[in-house]
């Protein structure tokens, strides 16, 4: 039995999230530039998209570039900018034939401006499509985020607009990037790395961790359908005890 066939189509987790992690050590294995890694990521990320579309996943979050990747070497950073440009422009046509809706987080506006229009214009015309909600984690990182939500808090405080004692998690959450995504239920990294590297901190109380030795060029659906199967065995209980899980009790975390 494959791994396709033993997924529960009813118990599909909501939104899955990934880090695309090895691409660099995929290319040096081969004697090549770390740029060569990323080349084939996109492979990886194609296959991916459209398992998940295909499986009928609500949401699908990828982590693309960190606030921390800005460190990286300028000419690693034109490449991956060059390359998610002629990505969105390859595959607009897919997305739409796959009803795939795109969406971003992190700071856009930090992003080379061929990228952030070519990202807008993607955004805008998937705006319409009703299936996967696909979201590019793009020069994000958790710690900005919660920064940026608590400053932003502190504005509609300051203009009376928000009481500090009304303050609550639902409140807070309508400041994140993610405000109306529901949080991710299974998080997949690649290439044998156990961190969450900055990565929806907040979001992620309670999401199931999948790690996998595969590093992201060589990442496919199978793997894909391997890491569901794995959530779907898990007990998620959220605090509570096992007996009260099995009895169905209402859970809010
Ligand atoms: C991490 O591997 C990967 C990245 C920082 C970039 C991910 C980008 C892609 C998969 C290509 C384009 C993406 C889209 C959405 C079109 P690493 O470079 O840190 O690898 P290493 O840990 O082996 O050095």
């Amino acid at each position: 039995m494959s791994f396709k066939e033993k997924i529960i189509k009813e118990k599909l987790p909501l939104h899955i999230a990934v880090i695309m992690d090895g691409n660099g050590r995929w290319a040096q294995k081969r004697g090549n530039k770390r740029v060569f890694g990323h080349k084939n990521g996109v492979a990886a990320v194609r296959d991916t998209v459209e398992a998940a579309a295909e499986l009928g996943l609500e949401y699908l979050t990828l982590y693309a570039f960190s606030t921390e990747n800005w460190n990286r070497p300028r000419t690693e950073i034109d490449a991956l900018m060059s390359l998610l440009v002629a990505t969105i422009n390859k595959e607009m046509k897919t997305l739409l034939d796959n009803n795939v809706r795109l969406l971003t987080i992190g700071d856009i506006g930090s992003l080379p401006v061929s990228v952030s229009d070519k990202l807008k214009i993607a955004v805008e015309k998937t705006a319409v499509c009703g299936g996967l909600k696909l979201i590019l984690a793009l020069s994000y990182s958790s710690r900005w985020e919660i920064v940026n939500a608590v400053r932003n808090i502190a504005v509609k405080i300051e203009s009376g607009e928000l009481k500090s004692q009304d303050i609550d998690r639902r409140i807070f959450e309508q400041f994140l990037n993610t405000a109306g995504i529901p949080e991710p239920e299974l998080l997949i990294r690649t290439s044998g790395e156990y961190r969450l590297s900055n990565f929806l901190l907040w979001q992620m109380a309670y999401t199931e961790l999948y790690f996998t030795g595969t590093l992201w060029p060589d990442f496919r659906r199978e793997d894909l359908y391997k890491a569901i199967v794995n959530f779907q065995s898990r007990e998620r209980r959220f605090g509570k005890t096992s007996k009260q899980i099995k009895k169905n009790i209402k859970v809010d975390c």
